[in-house]
């Protein structure tokens, strides 16, 4: 395409003005050469007579390349009004929101070029819309709907030991729900929140799920993760419609899981927008716009250090809870707990605890399931299933390495040099470090 074929086009449209594919021809070649005025002029003439889609897309085009992005937009929103299911067309208009701010519209835009035609992939849209190293997270519904409503299954008496912590959720969760006339008789708002923090597998997810068997109002269980959106903007809105889901159910419980997610996300994500989901996660813990009045918020996280402190003032996370591996009580309960339902012989449970010091709770479930394994194997040759005996769990722990230890070593840096306000001193006593 070169001025020569310019010229010719004009020439041929001497002869035949009223030729529309002749005059595209010609204001399309005028657009590729970056001729914005003539091409203009061209097509605006063919629309003063024919309503023709490309003519109208391609003055778009040509706005848009002007930098006169709102005049763009116009003439497309009138081209999917019109029903315009062009690719092409869909795209170029989410640029042009893109350009006026319009994000989620632009978002939304760019899904829909997507689902008619994943080839139409756009590079630069993709690299704007889209959160560079986001983890694939399940993308949520439209609507947040009432699965993250959940009946409970379980309650304290399924979770062993753990006295300390019961006994704080109990206070701070259990109570106000059950005796909201008395905080009121004191003024005392009912709300603010918890988070449980301590190394992987010792019943933090656990502890939150039996709360809901134990509290008489709704519960709402979420992870961090299933909020998560690789769109702009997207993880802001469904942790604002999860927000109000629980305030619509109010009275209730609302445990936010992998809070850690938080932390990766700054990492992870575009610095920005992690910072964006910050700010957001904190309005919606105040109820700046809306009223958190018996909203009850539990939340869990292997690292409390990643978490902005911002998190810890009065009214939002206002008690940090460390959820300990088990004690050698808490250990024998769980193990009672996990062989209820089994073949065993009598056990030595006061061995096997001694024997699985910095085991968590997670530790002693694969244990068991070793145990078993061990044991199914033995009876395949009679077909007869054998008792578990003490003997088969401490060959188990033998197989199965505790794996606390190395959350304490991060956790005791942070304990020892990053102790604001001896947050984190339950972690010294355990270790002993702190009386
Ligand atoms: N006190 C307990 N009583 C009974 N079972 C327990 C207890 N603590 C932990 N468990 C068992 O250990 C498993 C793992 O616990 P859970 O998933 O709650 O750990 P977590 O602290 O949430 O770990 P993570 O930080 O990795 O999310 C549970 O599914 C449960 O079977
Ligand atoms: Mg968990």
């Amino acid at each position: 395409m070169s001025e020569k074929t310019i010229e010719s086009l004009r020439e041929a449209l001497k002869y035949s003005p009223d030729n529309v594919a002749l005059r595209l021809l010609l204001a399309q070649t005028l657009l590729s050469l970056n001729k914005l005025e003539e091409a203009e002029r061209e097509y605006t003439f063919i629309l003063t007579t024919n309503n023709d889609p490309k003519a109208k897309s391609g003055l778009a085009r040509v706005f848009y390349t002007k930098g006169s992005y709102s005049a763009c937009n116009v003439i497309l929103e009138e081209l999917i009004e019109e029903g315009s299911q062009d690719t092409e067309v869909l795209t170029l208009y989410a640029k042009g929101l893109l350009k006026e701010n319009y994000v989620s519209k632009a978002i939304e835009t760019y899904k829909k070029v997507l689902a008619l035609d994943p080839k139409a992939y756009d590079e630069e849209l993709d690299s704007q819309l889209r959160l560079k190293g986001t983890l694939e997270a399940p993308e949520l519904d439209e609507e947040v709907d009432n699965r993250f409503l959940q009946k409970p299954t379980i309650n304290f008496g399924d979770v062993g030991g753990m006295e300390a912590v019961k006994k704080e959720i109990e206070l701070k969760i259990i109570k106000p729900l059950m005796h909201p006339e008395l905080y009121k008789a004191y003024g005392k708002k009912i709300g603010g929140g918890i988070l449980l923090y301590g190394p992987p597998g010792c019943g933090k997810t656990y502890l939150a799920k039996a709360t809901a068997g134990q509290v008489n109002a709704r519960f709402i269980n979420v992870s961090l993760n299933d909020i998560l959106d690789m769109w702009i903007g997207n993880s802001e809105k469904n942790l604002h419609e999860i927000f109000d889901l629980a305030r619509t159910n109010a009275p209730c419980v609302l445990f936010i899981d992998e809070i850690d997610a938080l932390g990766a996300s700054r990492t992870d994500m575009k610095q920005s927008a992690g910072r964006h989901l910050i700010n957001q996660f904190l309005q919606e813990l105040d109820g700046i716009n809306n009223n958190n009045e018996g909203v009850l918020i539990l939340g869990a996280t292997n690292t409390p250090w990643n978490l902005d402190p911002a998190f810890r003032r009065p009214g939002r996370f206002d008690r940090i809870i460390f959820v300990p591996p088990p004690d050698e009580v808490t250990r024998e309960s769980i193990l009672r707990l996990k062989l209820k339902d089994k073949p065993t012989e009598t056990i030595d449970y006061n061995q096997i605890t001694k024997k699985t010091e910095n085991y968590s709770g997670a530790d002693i479930d694969a244990i068991i399931d070793i145990a078993i394994e061990l044991k199914l194997e033995a009876s395949f040759t009679d077909g007869i299933p054998k008792p578990i005996d003490t003997k088969d769990i401490l060959a188990a722990v033998k197989k199965h390495k505790p794996s606390t230890q190395e959350w304490f070593m991060t956790a005791k840096n942070f304990a020892m040099f990053a102790n604001d306000a001896g947050l984190y001193d339950d972690i010294l006593h355990y270790l002993k470090i702190k009386k």
